[in-house]
């Protein structure tokens, strides 16, 4: 029997998710209070404009663009808005008046996290956030809960489903980026203005709050080191599956000693990178995203679903809300924020990875020895070696016409010595062309 009196659930914005989320609480509302121990009675939903067109059927009554009265008659506020403001002052309100909150807003928790989570913590209300990264794939409550009591050591997330629909297309299909973007837009994968995915700020922002949760550090996104796709050509793409790799946006959030002063620290980055065939994260096709999790005593976990959509993000949100009104009814503290480890936050410089780098040289006695000595120069050993011969019609026999095409796999190095090794093969006599440097992940 349920002898609770009903929580008043406010929501904030009727976009995909939003209105989804509605229907869907309206539509359950009997099973959820039977989960919870006490009914949830939505009480409003705000938005901007009460005419705009819905993709879920909802009564045109709870609809209001008074936000602030419905968020002060609120036990527990969602928001699903998205933007920085209002969003932000929104649940500074909510908080402060004593809601709960539910956000599925990257953006904000990426630049206004350790406000808001103050603010939490200093009037004991709680912030969720499980529909922020991965859209209906659970992976904040495991990286706070479940993983709590392990050591994670690393994080390989496909946290953005545009891109990967785009990469997956020119992997699979043959298509130049152009041709890619220009499908994702019509099937609504891409915005308008596809820069926030494509140039990697999405990506970013999910990895931000990644790093902080599993590093127990608060990571802001301008710690994240960030490269979109827009460089990547097919050209790139079919190389790669001829050497049994294929091309993805990957955010890696690690631990890693700083070679410099031997401290304990973590960096995040987001940026293309090679990673095997046979790794998981390969099979990651289409829209969908996935986040790989290397932790001491867990050892490799993948979390895998729907990175987006409406119905799917509304699932992830109304499970934090299950949470969040059970802790209305049953009491208790809830959990907080962990950046007790504070650890620095380490440049892309102090980072050490691979790279696989393709040269076009030429095809004379002794190249391969001055290209070797410039990777040794810079302290970089060389794992592997291909080289193929160009087709001599296709670059011309003037003795200075590239020869040779060298594909050149490293062992792991610091980016800077890298990034240096790269500039010096540049300038060598020898190189004709630097045709592709990419990271190599996953090994
Ligand atoms: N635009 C994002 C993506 C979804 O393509 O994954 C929202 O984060």
């Amino acid at each position: 029997m349920i002898e609770y009196r009903n929580l008043r659930i406010a929501v904030l914005g009727a976009g995909s998710v939003g209105a989804q989320v509605a229907a869907l609480l309206l539509q359950h509302a009997d099973e959820l209070a039977g989960r919870v121990g006490a009914g949830l009675e939505l009480v409003g939903i705000a938005v901007r404009d009460l005419d705009a067109p819905r993709t879920a059927d909802i009564p045109r009554e709870l609809l209001t663009t008074d936000a602030r009265s419905l968020i002060l008659g609120a036990d527990i506020v969602i928001e699903v808005m998205g933007g920085l403001e209002p969003a932000r002052e929104y649940l500074e309100l909510a908080l402060t008046s004593g809601a709960d909150v539910i956000t599925a807003n990257k953006a904000l928790l990426a630049t206004h996290g350790p406000e808001l989570f103050a603010i939490a913590e200093q009037v004991g209300a709680q912030l969720y956030y499980e529909a922020a990264v991965g859209g209906a794939i659970p992976i904040i409550r495991p990286l706070r809960d479940s993983l709590a009591g392990d050591r994670v050591h690393r994080i390989l997330g496909i946290v953005n489903g545009t891109t990967n629909y785009i990469l997956d297309r020119m992997d699979q299909g043959g298509d130049s980026l152009e041709q890619a973007l220009a499908v994702a837009t019509e099937l609504g994968y891409a915005e308008a203005d596809p820069t926030a995915d494509i140039e990697g700020f999405d990506a970013a922002q999910k990895a931000a709050i990644l790093a902080s949760l599993a590093f127990h550090t608060a990571v802001p996104v301008d710690g994240v080191h960030r490269e979109g796709i827009t460089g990547v050509t097919r050209e790139q793409v079919a190389a790669a599956q001829r050497s049994g790799f294929v091309v993805k946006l990957l955010a890696v959030c690690e631990r890693l000693v700083d070679p410099e002063t031997g401290a304990d620290g973590v960096s995040a980055r987001v940026h293309p990178a090679l990673i095997p065939t046979t790794h998981p994260l390969a099979a990651v096709h289409g829209a969908n995203n996935a986040v790989f999790v290397e932790a001491e005593a867990a050892g490799s976990l993948m979390f895998y679903g729907a990175g987006a959509g409406g119905v799917q993000t509304a699932s992830a949100v109304l499970g934090d809300l299950v949470s969040a009104a059970r802790r209305h009814v049953v009491g208790g503290p809830g959990v907080a924020e962990s950046t007790h480890a504070d650890l620095p936050i380490l440049p892309i410089t102090s980072v050490t990875t691979r790279y696989q780098i393709t040269l076009s040289v030429l095809d004379r006695p002794g190249v391969l020895a001055q290209i070797a000595s410039v990777f040794s120069e810079h302290d970089v050993s060389v794992e592997a070696v291909q080289q193929s011969v160009v087709d001599p019609a296709a670059d011309g026999q003037d003795g200075n016409a590239p020869g040779a095409t060298l594909v050149i796999g490293t062992h792991r190095a610091t980016e800077a010595a890298l990034a240096a090794t790269v500039a010096a093969l540049a300038d060598s006599p020898v190189v004709a062309r630097v045709d592709s440097v990419l990271r190599v992940e996953g090994l």
